[in-house]
């Protein structure tokens, strides 16, 4: 189906004008893999300063607002956050669902804001222990996704990321067979709704991703790449996935 691996780290509220260096490693990582498409949503305020250091690495932002300028204190609209040298950004996020309130309608939203200003979008889902241990996390997480999507959504500008919130920083994942069922499950779900243009949409695995577990992760064969939260804030933790998904490539050539 040829579809680009897609590994994007996720610095959340880290990061300091002294890490910059770290950017600019793994932008150097990233021009050393170029079978694989890598970035870093790093925190609004080295936006601009990570975009000029970036190498062959993209920088996103981690939200943006759903308008395109108004009374909003405190927030960032999609184009001032493109203006700044993004060229990605992440939506729904748990974090930002879970502690903000954001709605599925909200997300939507913000995506296709983000859109309409030139950003593409990862598109975050995913479901608690609870709806896991009750058996219900497939079907949940593919009715989010659905009320989450925005309309006209397609490949070219926005990835889904399936991040299990139990499994988000507590180095915790589930099974392989359990990541493999729920990215066919929301595949088909995409198929649902957008056709065969699902075929071309990448679906990304977070939570406790990293060097020891990623090429299983991403030997799966829905898994499209990886949102990584705490090993990608160090280029010597973050590249180890990075050649892992290199290395699937390969593979597939
Ligand atoms: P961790 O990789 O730290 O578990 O974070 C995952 C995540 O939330 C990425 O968005």
């Amino acid at each position: 189906m040829g579809r680009r691996k897609l590994v994007v780290g996720n610095w959340k509220m880290n990061g300091m004008r002294e890490h910059l260096g770290e950017v600019e490693a793994i932008g150097r990582v990233a021009a050393a893999h170029p079978s694989v498409e890598v970035g870093l949503c790093l925190p609004a305020t080295l936006i601009m300063a990570g975009s000029e250091r970036r190498g062959a690495a993209f920088i996103g932002a981690q939200n943006c607002h759903m308008d395109i300028s108004g009374a909003y204190t405190g927030s960032l609209s999609a184009e001032m956050l493109a203006e700044a040298g993004a060229t990605w950004v992440i939506t729904g996020h748990s974090e930002r669902r879970e502690a903000r309130g954001e709605t599925n309608a909200d997300i939507a939203a913000k995506s296709a804001a983000a859109h309409q200003a030139g950003l593409n979008v990862i598109l975050c889902v995913g479901e608690t222990l609870a709806v896991r241990d009750a058996g219900r996390a497939e079907q949940v997480v593919a009715d989010q996704l659905l009320a989450s999507l925005p309309e006209g959504a397609a490949a070219d500008w926005l990835a889904v990321a399936y991040e299990p919130i139990w499994a988000i920083g507590t180095g915790r994942i589930p099974t392989m067979e359990a990541v493999a069922a729920m990215h066919a499950a929301l595949r088909a779900a995409l198929a649902s709704r957008i056709g065969a243009e699902a075929d071309r949409m990448r679906i990304l695995y977070g939570g406790s991703m990293n060097g020891d577990n990623a090429a299983d992760l991403l030997a799966i064969a829905d898994v499209d790449g990886g949102l990584v939260g705490g090993a990608s804030l160090s280029a010597k933790k973050f590249a180890p996935i990075i050649e892992a998904a290199d290395q699937q490539m390969a593979a597939a050539a």
